[in-house]
Formats: structure tokens, C-alpha cells, sequence
């Protein structure tokens, strides 16, 4: 399966409103979608094969050097194939050389996120007590440090 990581654009919504329905309780229009495309604190991903299809897509907000993974998913049918890992290697990446860390919420239940997180190194730090409340569940907070001041002063002490 060849897909490649691009900017989202509005050609990609739809298939992204519909990957938000099959993987979430409370899925997000195409319409908030699109207002989240033209917000300059937001990277949004989609992993796009080469007929087009979305294959899944993922959301990080920057803010200062302050990151968030807001979304990942991937469709049901793309699954366990790494896309996941390479959307979120991406934003590895960028946090490398951009943000002091990378942080998020996931429900405890979510054992195959918390699978891919722990896989790319991201630790929990933290418990949000009954987060979603429906599902009387709490949210797992996990982090990746990127020790942006060792690098710099590797640097400097060169
Ligand atoms: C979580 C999710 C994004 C993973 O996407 P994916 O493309 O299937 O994941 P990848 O194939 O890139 O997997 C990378 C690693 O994640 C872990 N992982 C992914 N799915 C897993 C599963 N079902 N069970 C156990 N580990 C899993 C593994 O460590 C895997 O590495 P490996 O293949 O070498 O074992 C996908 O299951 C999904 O879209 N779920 C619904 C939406 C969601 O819950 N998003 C996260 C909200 S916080």
C-alpha cells in the first residue's frame, strides 16, 4: 500500500468526515473540519494513497513551543499497516526541532493508541479524573520531551 503524508486540503474532508464517524463517539462535521484547516496554531495530516483515498489523517496545535496531538486516526479497512506510526513520526519530527514537548489525552480503555504512543516514546504523566464523563472514563495524559535546551547547549559548547 503506497500512501504519502500531505497538508490536508478541502478535497480531502469528506473522506476525513467519514473516517471521524467509524472512529469516533462524537465525530466532527466536515464543516468544523474545515474551519480547523485555516488555523494557523494547527498541522493537519492526511496519509493519502495514491488514488486519493484518505487513509487517515492526524491534527497536532502549536502553541509557542507547546504541542498537542489533538487527532489520529486511521480508517478500519488501513489499520495496522503503520500509518498511524508515520503520521505521528512526522510530527516527531517537526517537535524535534520545534516544541519543548508533545502532549495528549487518551482514554485508558485505548489500548491500541496507547499501544502506538508508548511505541514512539511518549510516557503518561498524568490521569484526568472521569475526562469523558459519558463513558465515565478517565483520560491518560501522555508526553514526549524533545530536551530542546540539551540540544542547544550541546551546541554551544561545541
Ligand atoms: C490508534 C490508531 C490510530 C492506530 O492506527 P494504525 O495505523 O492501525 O497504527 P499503526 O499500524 O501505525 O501501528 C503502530 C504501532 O501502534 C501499536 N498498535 C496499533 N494498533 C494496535 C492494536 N490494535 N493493538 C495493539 N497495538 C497496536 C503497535 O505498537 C504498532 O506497532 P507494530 O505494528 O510494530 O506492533 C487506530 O487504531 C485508530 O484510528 N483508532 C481509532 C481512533 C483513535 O482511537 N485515535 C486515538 C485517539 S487518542
Amino acid at each position: 500500500m503506497k500512501y504519502r503524508l500531505v497538508p490536508m486540503d478541502r478535497s480531502h474532508l469528506p473522506q476525513v468526515a467519514a473516517i471521524e464517524r467509524a472512529c469516533f463517539a462524537h465525530p466532527w462535521p466536515e464543516t468544523m473540519l474545515e474551519q480547523e484547516l485555516y488555523n494557523d496554531m494547527l498541522s493537519l495530516v492526511a496519509a493519502e494513497g495514491e488514488d486519493g483515498t484518505v487513509l487517515g489523517y492526524g491534527e497536532v496545535r502549536a502553541v509557542l513551543d507547546e504541542g498537542t496531538l489533538e487527532k489520529i486516526a486511521v480508517a478500519p479497512a488501513f489499520r495496522r499497516q503503520g500509518v498511524a506510526e508515520a503520521i505521528l513520526r512526522a510530527y516527531l519530527r517537526f517537535g524535534a526541532s520545534h516544541l519543548a514537548f508533545l502532549t495528549l489525552e487518551v482514554r485508558e480503555s485505548n489500548a491500541p493508541a496507547i499501544a502506538l504512543y508508548e511505541k514512539l516514546g511518549f510516557q503518561v504523566v498524568g490521569r484526568r479524573k472521569n475526562y469523558y464523563r459519558e463513558l465515565h472514563e478517565d483520560a491518560l495524559l501522555m508526553t514526549v520531551e524533545f530536551h530542546r535546551d540539551e540540544l542547544r547547549t550541546c551546541i554551544h559548547n561545541r
